[in-house]
């Protein structure tokens, strides 16, 4: 199927109308919502399934023989299983709610960080968030351990013969980014698998920025890890997913402790569960998965590849017309992107920009976006970001356009 013919198999205005905040307005001006990659807004469908579960559902999950809770727990282990299928996982039990993509890193961090030694290295690469470089960083310092960082190339791209030469016999995880939320990269991350798995090394990859724009397959990746956020694929805030291998979430020594972990409890000796479970302490996010696997259902109405043929259209528009500005440079060039731009303006604050593009009722991010060590690298304080989604149109980036162009008028 060409390009043409997918792009015409979404209804855009008809997909907006699920959104109730895009009909808002924000300063006098409709709102044009260009910060999905901060959070993306929530179509009704996601509204209405947690205010479905308040109203009418609300119980505890696995704990209570009453029918509420018996009919929360079916709805909290089918959400596990929309997830598992969504990123066709083997098993259901590879599947763990966490309160987002941050946790999932350092349940990880924190768990297979106890096997670590002094001298023993980890990977990320340059363009990581923050959340990907903090907890390996915390670890290495804990335990004398390395944090070696795989370098990028002036267009963003990861250095491919770097990664290979770092890799070493101490090299004993590698964590990497799939989709840069500063520079839009899509990493090559099955190639990155394959080379580590080569060598016996186990590879974690923070799909946060990735989960909203193409179908993630964890098998076909043969990743060891998969962690996202349900915020940022249309669910709601405050809840995420770890997939790990069954071998590995077996192994994993355990994260939180406390009721919803256990088989039984004795002064003596506590016998834990079987995973996932042994992962989940406490009451979790129950509304957060209900929310989610709402917002998973309604991406795969739509349809994946639909969102990815509309988003790269998108992208490329958005970049043809945002490089025609005088003094505009767009920071993150690389070959394979998301639908995500950085840019900064000769002469202009990325917040000042932002604060009147706001006036205009456009949102953006601006600033370091949480990776101050991409901003070094590019010698940059900030960068204002554009970060689409499929309910985004051409004609918001032409709004875009010219805002900044008024901007610039504004701030000479
Ligand atoms: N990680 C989110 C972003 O890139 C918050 O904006």
């Amino acid at each position: 199927m060409n390009l043409k013919e997918k792009h015409s198999a979404l209804d855009i205005q008809k997909i907006r109308k699920d959104f109730p905040i895009l009909s808002r307005k924000v300063n006098g001006k409709s709102l044009i919502y260009l910060d999905s990659g901060a959070t993306a807004q929530k179509p009704k469908q996601v509204i209405d399934a947690i205010t479905k579960y308040y109203s009418e559902q609300n119980a505890n999950i696995h704990r209570g023989v009453h029918t509420l809770s018996q009919e929360i727990t079916s709805a909290y282990e089918n959400a596990r299983a929309t997830i598992q299928k969504h990123i066709n996982a083997k098993h259901t039990h590879e599947i763990i709610f966490t309160s987002g993509t941050t946790e999932s890193i350092n349940l990880v961090a924190t768990t297979f960080g106890k096997w670590l030694k002094p001298g023993d290295e980890i990977l990320v690469t340059a363009m990581e968030h923050h959340s990907n470089i903090l907890p390996w960083q915390q670890l290495c310092e804990e335990k004398s351990a390395v944090l070696k960082v795989i370098p990028i190339n002036e267009k963003g791209e990861l250095l491919l013969d770097e990664y290979k030469k770092l890799i070493s016999s101490e090299t004993k995880l590698i964590s990497i980014t799939h989709v840069s939320n500063t520079l839009g990269t899509i990493n090559p991350v099955k190639e990155i698998i394959s080379i580590a798995h080569a060598k016996n090394i186990p590879v974690l990859v923070d799909g946060a920025q990735a989960i909203p724009h193409m179908r993630i397959n964890v098998q076909d990746l043969d990743t060891d890890f998969y962690c996202f956020s349900g915020h940022k694929v249309y669910g709601p805030t405050g809840v995420g997913i770890l997939y790990g291998k069954e071998q590995w979430l077996r192994k994993l020594p355990n994260y939180q402790v406390g009721g919803g972990t256990i088989k039984t409890v004795s002064f003596a000796k506590t016998e834990y569960a079987d995973i996932p479970l042994r992962f989940e302490a406490g009451t979790p996010n129950i509304e957060g998965g209900i929310g989610l696997a709402a917002a998973i259902d309604y991406v795969n109405e739509i349809g994946l590849e639909n969102i990815s043929v509309y988003e790269h259209e998108l992208l490329e528009y958005a970049t043809k017309k945002l490089s025609a500005i005088e003094g505009l440079k767009i920071i993150g060039t690389a070959k394979n992107k998301a639908s995500v731009i950085s840019f900064v303006i000769h002469g202009i604050h990325p917040y000042d920009m932002g604060i009147i593009l706001d006036q205009l009722g456009i949102a953006v991010r601006t600033g370091h976006h949480c990776t101050q060590p991409i901003m070094d690298k590019f010698g940059l304080k900030g960068t204002v970001r554009v970060s689409l989604a499929f309910y985004n149109t051409k004609e918001e980036i032409n709004k875009l356009v010219k805002g900044i162009i008024k901007a610039k008028e504004m701030l000479k």
